[in-house]
């Protein structure tokens, strides 16, 4: 362990998949039910506001009551317990990290319990559900309030200070993510020009799988503890 001072960790959404969650790409995902350019862009969003917000509202649902698995779990032990630097940039917009008891996290996508106002950009906390009369608790405008999720065409969050964490980093772990969405998907190729030794944890090869130093193919509930274990065996 006393080899890796800084790491950063890349998690998609196959790390939340056996706690109950959909991915996306996977066969039955979300994108095989719904389409993209309808409820994940702002265009969608002008087209058929009340369509998004109805998507939304239904992921939310779903991500009412969900726990974390041991892979969430480990990753936060990995915080608690190594003595160096260790920040998990998450596509997902879900808690789970957080409930875990990660701290040092950062939702480049946004998150599904949070909204924000397009009229006054006030960000707050929001659970319920969002249709086209809600009005922003800051400003009260109706139908400009919408969820705090990062749309396809949209500019992911944190991006600065996850780039300088990435080109600083000795260990990159990718967790759960096909890969296909950038800039997420480019992490990788920033971290190995730092010099990092990269590592994929997927259930299948990715399509950045090439890029890896080090894969391990199998369900993240299972692989990362163990993956864990050894880092913090100094293994
Ligand atoms: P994907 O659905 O593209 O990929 C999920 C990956 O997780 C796949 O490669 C699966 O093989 C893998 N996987 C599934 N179950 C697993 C398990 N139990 N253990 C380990 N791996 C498992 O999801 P993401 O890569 O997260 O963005 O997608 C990236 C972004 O695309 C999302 O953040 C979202 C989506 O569109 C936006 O909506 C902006």
């Amino acid at each position: 362990m006393a080899e890796f001072r800084r790491i950063v960790i890349l998690t998609g959404s196959g790390i939340s998949a056996e706690s109950g969650i959909s991915t996306f790409r996977d066969k039955g995902g979300i994108w095989s039910k719904y389409k993209v350019e309808d409820v994940a862009t702002p265009e969608g969003f002008a087209r058929n506001p009340k369509l998004v917000l109805d998507f939304y509202n239904m992921r939310r649902q779903v991500h009412h009551g969900v726990q974390p698995n041991p892979a969430h779990l480990a990753l936060a032990r990995l915080e608690r317990e190594h003595t160096g630097d260790v920040l998990l940039v998450t596509q997902n917009v879900d808690q789970l990290h957080e409930i875990a008891g990660t701290g040092q996290l950062i939702h480049m996508h946004g998150e599904v319990f949070r909204a924000w106002c397009m009229a006054c950009e006030k960000r707050c906390a929001w659970r319920q559900d969002l249709d086209l009369e809600t009005a922003c608790p800051a400003c009260g405008t109706t139908g400009a309030f919408r969820p705090d999720v990062v749309w396809f065409g949209e500019t992911p969050y944190q991006l600065d200070r996850i780039g300088a964490a990435l080109l600083a980093c000795d260990l990159f772990l990718s967790i759960g993510t096909s890969g296909t969405v950038y800039p997420a998907a480019g992490f990788v190729k920033l971290a190995r020009k730092a010099g990092a030794h990269a590592v994929e944890i997927n259930l299948e090869p990715s399509e950045g799988v090439s890029f890896f130093n080090e894969t391990v193919h199998g369900f993240a509930g299972v692989e990362v503890p163990r993956y864990v274990d050894r880092l913090l065996r100094g293994g």
